[in-house]
């Protein structure tokens, strides 16, 4: 964008974090772009770094601005989608940062529409997969003819200058920031950079948050039973939640038996492998679950059907194409695999490890007078003879046909 010729103040509504890139931004875009800001915080979680938002925002320098509460539309809107799709990208990571930047985007918008802002800002560097995330949504919403400012990609800024502009402004910043790069969602909470960026450094004891080391987790085993209706969770131990609450009660509960952390080399959209760091205690553990349920339900065949279907939804997901008409037609499909995915599922977590102990549904396919060696129905000599004649026919047919040039 140049903005040279736009007469008086342009108004710019930032995509506000609270963290260290963002708050720069606010300094930036007054001092280098001459613009009012607005910004906007969408609460999906973050807790701690939500803390005082707003009174930062306006030391820095905003003219006015939103906190948003989106945890319920998160919830419901996309992370639930994901648990329906077992959204584990490269069979690792739960997603949270990719699903919640397409509803932070959302909200910017709506609120860049509302106030008839010229442009639109985020703290994205040039080098990750957020920046795509939020500028493919941003277009779907305001038109792909949009302003987005990017400081961080267009001045390249590093943290280490991030810190120097916000010291300058009188901010300390924390020394958990100065380490590392941090985005918190209920979903997920991933760490990144600093020492992290040599991959055979292990993840220090100070990066997470979420989790116990094994060591100090209980010596005695957690169970858990959670139910699901139509592929969603909806009580933990014989208790309905509220979505939230559930989420909240399973990351506290299961990070603290030392289960949920992710350390694995992943491939970013932008073609670059980065070393990421997550911890994702409830993400993980309701995945396991449900797939586990699915397993019961659904015939091989549409079990086949759903791990192409999965795939497909979580990749579009994770390189931020939330928008993409693929998805509609993925969710309608996943929705239909998914209704069937009612019953329960017993979980054991112990000392970092998490293992399914049982499960049951009305629409189970297990029959223990089918599948029991001890009673119950037992194909005869000739139904089983005969299955295995026919079903062999091609292979053996084909083998004996080979054979027979070959030799
Ligand atoms: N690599 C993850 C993803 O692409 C995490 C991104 C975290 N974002 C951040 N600003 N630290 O979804």
């Amino acid at each position: 964008m140049n903005i040279e010729y736009r007469v008086g103040m342009m108004k710019v509504v930032l995509a506000y974090s609270g963290g260290l890139d963002t708050s720069t931004i606010i300094v930036l875009l007054k001092e280098k772009y001459d613009a009012e800001v607005i910004t906007v915080t969408v609460d999906v979680g973050q807790k701690g770094e939500l803390e005082g938002v707003e009174e930062k925002a306006y030391e820095l320098g905003a003219s006015k601005h939103y906190t948003i509460d989106a945890k319920k539309e998160f919830i419901e809107e996309y992370v639930f989608p994901a648990v329906k799709a077992n959204a584990l990208y490269e069979d690792k990571y739960p997603l949270g940062s990719a699903l919640a930047r397409p509803l932070i985007a959302k909200k910017v918008a709506e609120i860049a529409i509302q106030e008839g802002a010229d442009a639109v800002a985020h703290g994205c560097t040039g080098k990750g997969n957020d920046q795509v995330r939020f500028d493919v949504t941003l277009k779907a919403y305001l038109g792909s003819e949009v302003d987005i400012i990017a400081p961080v990609r267009e001045l390249r800024l590093t943290r280490a200058r991030s810190i120097e502009i916000l010291n300058k402004h009188g901010y300390n910043v924390s020394s958990i920031h100065k380490k590392f790069s941090i985005d918190e969602n209920l979903w997920s909470r991933s760490i990144e950079g600093g020492i992290l960026e040599d991959p055979m450094e292990e993840p220090p004891e100070e990066a997470f948050e979420w989790t116990k080391p094994y060591h100090e987790a209980p010596d005695h085993p957690l169970y858990l039973d959670i139910e699901f209706r139509e592929g969603l969770p909806y009580k933990v131990n014989g208790e309905v939640y509220d979505e939230v609450e559930m989420i909240e009660l399973l990351n506290g509960l299961i990070g603290s038996y030392g289960y949920g952390r992710i350390d694995y080399i992943e491939s970013r959209v932008i073609g670059l492998k980065s070393r990421e760091v997550y911890e994702a205690p409830a993400a993980l553990t309701l995945i396991e679950a449900h797939k586990e349920l699915e397993r019961m339900v659904l015939t091989p065949k549409e079990l086949r059907l759903k791990k192409y279907l999965d795939g497909l939804w979580t990749d579009l997901v994770y390189q931020g194409l939330w928008i993409d008409p693929l998805k509609t037609h993925l969710d309608i499909a996943i929705d239909s695999l998914n209704k069937y995915v009612t019953g329960k599922v017993k979980l054991k977590v112990y000392k970092g490890a998490l293992v399914i102990v049982g499960r049951e549904s009305p629409y189970s396919l297990y029959s223990k007078d089918l599948i029991s060696y001890d009673e119950g129905w037992y194909p005869t000599s000739e139904e089983a003879e005969g299955f295995i004649k026919l079903y062999s026919l091609y292979s053996l047919t084909a083998n004996k046909a080979r054979k027979e040039v070959e030799n």
